[in-house]
C-alpha cells in the first residue's frame, strides 16, 4: 500500500474516484478504519461529544486534540490523517493559529488541520500554508459556531447564505487548501461547490455530487443511538450488540459461569 497525501486526494478527484473519510479518535479504532482501506482519517473535534461527553465542540483543548491525533497517527498506515484545530486555537489572531498548528503536526505527527470557516480566518489559512502546513476548509454547518447559529438544522436554503458559501469555496481554494468539508447543505447547492472549484469537496449531510463522504465512526457503527439525522446511515448497531455482549458478561459473572475450568490457570 502507498500512503495517501494530499496529493492523493486532488487526483482522485480528476479520476473521478471518490474520496472515504471516517472520524477516529483512538489508536485501536484507527488501526481497524485504516486496515479497512479508508482514504482520510479524520481527528475531529467531535471528540469533545463523542469522546469526553460535551454537549458541543466548544470545550475540547489543543492538548487533548494532540492526544486523540497522536494516538490515531500511531495507528494509520495508509490514510492521510487530518486533525482539527479546536475553537479557540485560531480564530483570534494568524500568529496563534500558525502555533497552534505547528503544535499539531509537532507533537501528534498528523498530515494535515483542519480549520472551520471560510473569508473570516483567511490570514490564519495562509499563515498555516505559508509555513507549509497543508489546511482543509470547512463550510456550511460549522459547530464551533454553534451558538451564532442557534441550531444544527440545515445550512444555506437562502440564496444569501448560498452565495456567500460558493465564495468561500473559491477563496479556500485559492488560498491554497488542499480540500474542503461541507456540512448540511443541500444538495444542489454542494453538487455546484464540487463543481466550481478544482480542490475535492468532501460532504457529510450534502448529498452525492461532491466528491467524497465523511460520516463519525461512532455514528455509523451504530454505537451512538441518541442521534438519528437523515444524513446518517447505520452499517450496525452496535449499541444493541455490545449491551448483549455486556448484560451476558454481567450475568455470567453473577452466576460464576465465568470464568469456568479452562479459563483459568
Ligand atoms: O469533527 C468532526 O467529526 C467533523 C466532521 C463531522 C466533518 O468535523
Ligand atoms: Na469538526
Amino acid at each position: 500500500y502507498k500512503r495517501i497525501t494530499t496529493k492523493s486526494l486532488v487526483e482522485m478527484k480528476q479520476h473521478g474516484e471518490k474520496i472515504s473519510m471516517l472520524t477516529a479518535y483512538d489508536y485501536t479504532m484507527a488501526k481497524i478504519v485504516d486496515a479497512a482501506g479508508i482514504d482520510v482519517i479524520l481527528v475531529g473535534d467531535s471528540a469533545s461529544n463523542v469522546m469526553a461527553g460535551h454537549e458541543t465542540t466548544l470545550p475540547i483543548t489543543l492538548d487533548q486534540m494532540i492526544y486523540h491525533a497522536s494516538s490515531v497517527v500511531r495507528a494509520a498506515e495508509r490514510a492521510l490523517v487530518v486533525v482539527d484545530l479546536p475553537f479557540g486555537t485560531y480564530q483570534s489572531d494568524p500568529k496563534e493559529a500558525l502555533r497552534s498548528a505547528i503544535r499539531v503536526m509537532k507533537e501528534s505527527g498528523g498530515h494535515a488541520v483542519k480549520l472551520e470557516g471560510g473569508k473570516e480566518i483567511k490570514e490564519s489559512i495562509k499563515r498555516i500554508l505559508q509555513a507549509g502546513i497543508p489546511v482543509m476548509g470547512h463550510l456550511g454547518l460549522t459547530p464551533q459556531s454553534i451558538y451564532k447559529f442557534g441550531t444544527y438544522t440545515v445550512r444555506a436554503k437562502e440564496e444569501e447564505e448560498a452565495e456567500k458559501l460558493i465564495e468561500d469555496a473559491k477563496t479556500l481554494e485559492k488560498l491554497g487548501c488542499f480540500a474542503v468539508v461541507l456540512e448540511k447543505i443541500p444538495a444542489k447547492l454542494a453538487k455546484k461547490v464540487a463543481e466550481s472549484i478544482s480542490i475535492p469537496v468532501i460532504g457529510i449531510g450534502a448529498g452525492n455530487g461532491v466528491d467524497g463522504q465523511v460520516l463519525v465512526v461512532h455514528d455509523m457503527l451504530g454505537m451512538t443511538h441518541e442521534f438519528n439525522p437523515r444524513f446518517l446511515r447505520r452499517y450496525m448497531n452496535l449499541y444493541e450488540e455490545m449491551s448483549t455482549a455486556i448484560s451476558q458478561y454481567v450475568d455470567d459473572v453473577k452466576s460464576v459461569d465465568f470464568p469456568n475450568e479452562n479459563e483459568q490457570y
